[in-house]
């Protein structure tokens, strides 16, 4: 049969899914780009925020249409979003064509689910409340052959306060060392060049295991696998990222100059409020030190707007925080009220009119030193990481160590997966172009 995956959300899904595809391949499926041809359809869904949710379920209605053209076409909707109960429940009521949801604890039985739908012509809903061990050796079939992501760590212990993660995706679980290195290798032999290691909060793995093991730790034995040449993690929590990492991060030659560190806020109270456990003057000092023993360092970061019983005030402070620290980029999210969540009962709900105000605001003012920032690498010739060609644009389109992309001419067969030279032209706000200058 032919399949068709759909991703909603942040990295972790988008790697699901990828297990999801391996899966899928490994029972003989193959993949379509088109939704007219396929036989299944995955939707990969999230629920961070409602408007990904509103999508979704518009999604979803959209697909009668072709299940009533094809009744031998089998749905399945994945991910976050059904790992809530009564979205679970919505699902299957309001969506009588979709034959299978699957929650976030038990994708690896998505082959079994599936003959069960085909061979049975059953609709299954099945959702754990918890994972039991974690599942190894799912295969994952990777979009890229150049840079991979590799999950290090599941769920999230934090409960921040406007935060639906740790409900839909548990308690935190860290995969054991040897089974991250074993991974690694595996795709160092199979030519990959850059590996992501991907947690909620990457700082605090291996805290759950019986043989403690920091993070830190972990990344001085990634750096010594032969073949890989970048090494990248996300996310790391403000107030876990210790001097340990920062130390890593200057010993080991493979790891990039760049930090993705969420702020949220600026303001202190508002941080209380949020239960993210650190203050501004906090941060303040973590990214001075981050600037001062990490020569080049990027630093990026998300920000939500119009959390309950934000004031002008403390709005002001982000802003601050942004001036002074001028991150690289940011990810800008008005506060969404998530339910089941302690901040969705919180009083002084932000009016929409003024989330976005504040929204525009900020964006301005980062968009400006994202561009500032760029423009200050005009004519610098940087090293980059091919990672394709970009069709639309007829270009090569690579990374910095710093994770900002980058445009250039070059041909695509000789230089895919390499490193090279690129000198700056024409630096813009989220972008950089250039000209190859070495090979
Ligand atoms: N509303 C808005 N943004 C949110 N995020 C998480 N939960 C919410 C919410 N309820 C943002 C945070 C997080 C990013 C992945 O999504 O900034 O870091
Ligand atoms: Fe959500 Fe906070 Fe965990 Fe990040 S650290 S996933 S924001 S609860």
């Amino acid at each position: 049969m032919k399949y068709h995956i759909i991703t909603w959300g942040c990295q972790m899904n988008e790697h699901d899914s990828e297990k999801i595809a391996g899966m899928l391949e490994k029972m003989g499926h193959t993949p379509t780009k088109s939704y007219e041809e396929a036989d299944i359809i995955v939707f990969n869904t999230c629920c961070v925020r409602e408007n990904a949710e509103l999508k979704v379920f518009s999604s979803i209605g959209n697909l009668k249409r072709l299940k009533n053209k094809n009744p031998n076409l089998v749905i399945a909707v994945c991910g976050c979003m059904v790992q809530q109960k009564h979205v679970a429940h919505k699902i299957h009521e309001r969506f009588p064509f979709v034959d299978i949801v699957l929650g976030t604890h038990n994708t690896h039985r998505f082959p079994e689910i599936l003959e069960c739908v085909v061979s049975q012509d059953q609709r299954v809903i099945e959702i754990w409340d918890e994972s039991k061990d974690i599942v190894e050796n799912i295969p994952a079939k990777r979009d890229s052959n150049i840079k991979a992501w590799v999950t290090i760590s599941f769920g999230c212990n934090n409960f921040c306060s406007y935060c639906i993660v740790p409900y839909v995706r548990g308690r935190e679980r860290s995969r054991k060392p040897q089974d991250i290195i074993k991974e690694v290798k595996k795709l160092a032999e199979e030519g990959f060049k850059e590996v992501t290691l991907l947690g909620q909060n990457v700082n605090s793995y291996g805290k759950d295991l019986s043989e403690e093991v920091r993070f830190s730790d972990l990344l001085y034995k990634v750096n010594e696998i032969p073949g890989i040449e970048r090494i990248r993690f996300m996310t790391s929590h403000p107030k876990d990222l210790s001097d340990d990492l920062i130390k890593a991060i200057k010993e080991c030659k493979k790891i990039c100059e760049h930090i993705h560190l969420p702020v949220q806020s600026g303001s202190t109270s508002i941080l209380k409020k949020m239960n993210r456990n650190y203050t501004k003057e906090h941060y303040l000092g973590l990214t001075e030190k981050i600037y001062r023993e990490i020569p080049g360092v990027s630093i990026t970061t998300d920000i939500i707007v119009g959390f309950p019983g934000e004031t002008e005030e403390d709005f002001e402070d982000t802003l601050d925080v942004v001036e002074r620290i001028r991150f690289d980029s940011a990810f800008t999210f008005m506060y969404s009220k998530r339910k089941g969540t302690p901040a969705a009962k919180m009083e002084n709900q932000v009016p929409d009119e003024v989330k976005k105000e504040r929204l525009q605001r900020l964006m301005d003012l980062q968009n400006r030193i994202s561009k500032e920032k760029n423009m200050k690498l005009k004519d610098k010739t940087i090293e980059v990481l091919v990672e394709g060609y970009d069709s639309k644009k007829n270009l090569l389109v690579g990374r910095t160590r710093t994770n900002k992309l980058v445009y250039f001419e070059g041909e695509p067969k000789r230089l895919s997966g390499k490193l090279v030279k690129v000198k700056i032209t024409t630096p813009k706000t989220w972008t950089l172009e250039g000209v190859l200058v070495a090979q």
